[in-house]
């Protein structure tokens, strides 16, 4: 899977991660910048869902196809398509314009619209990545959860260096009796849940 990274996907990887500094240095407003996850969890994701049942694979949040690009890596592995939600449009010129460069348009459904309204038709989800706005991350935990597979997995992204905003959330997935769930102190914090 890292060892074969095909060139147009590591390019459109490298560009990027150029922009996503770029946006941390010099004050981007919140809006427009991409607020991407760093490499190591881009590979952490790819194991994970690659180690993961059959089932539908999706990510809510987009932003320009960054995370979306290292979950495909793992759909590409084992022969599954990637469904990713984003919200505003123009992260959906920048993800499509990725998806486009890295040539992975095949692997990838990309919906542009709030994932909570589509969340409730989805049946038998294999891996969720959750990485939206904080305020919704309650709302798509209860909406998925009971959508997992046996053994399917929910992560969450920000769970340590947004903890204090997530708390309620984090305590709750810890005790939740419908998984088994620990934070991973990987880049900003990785919330896994895996259905029991
Ligand atoms: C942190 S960024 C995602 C970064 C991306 N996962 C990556 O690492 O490359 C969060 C994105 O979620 C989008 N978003 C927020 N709420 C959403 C919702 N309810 N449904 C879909 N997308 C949402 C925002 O517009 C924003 O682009």
């Amino acid at each position: 899977m890292f060892q074969s990274i095909r060139r147009p996907i590591q390019e459109r990887m490298r560009c990027l991660e150029s922009i996503d500094q770029q946006d941390r240095l010099n004050g981007t407003q919140r809006l427009q910048r991409l607020r991407q996850i760093p490499p190591e969890t881009g590979r952490f994701l790819a194991l994970m869902l690659a180690g993961s049942p059959e089932g539908e694979v999706v990510e809510i949040g987009t932003s320009a196809g960054y995370s979306a690009l290292w979950l495909v890596l793992a759909c590409e592995a084992s022969q599954r398509k990637l469904t990713t939600f984003e919200v505003l449009p123009e992260k959906i010129a920048l993800a499509r314009e990725t998806f486009k460069m890295a040539e992975v348009e095949n692997r990838v459904t990309l919906i542009q619209g709030d994932a909570r309204h589509y969340l409730s038709k989805m049946e038998k989800i294999a891996f969720c990545f959750l990485d939206a706005e904080k305020e919704v991350y309650q709302e798509c935990y209860e909406m998925v959860i009971p959508k997992l597979v046996k053994g399917g997995l929910l992560i969450a992204d920000n769970a340590i260096n947004h903890q204090k905003t997530l708390q309620p959330l984090l305590d709750w997935a810890l005790s939740d009796e419908r998984i088994d769930a620990m934070i991973v102190p990987i880049g900003k914090g990785e919330l896994v849940c895996r259905k029991i």
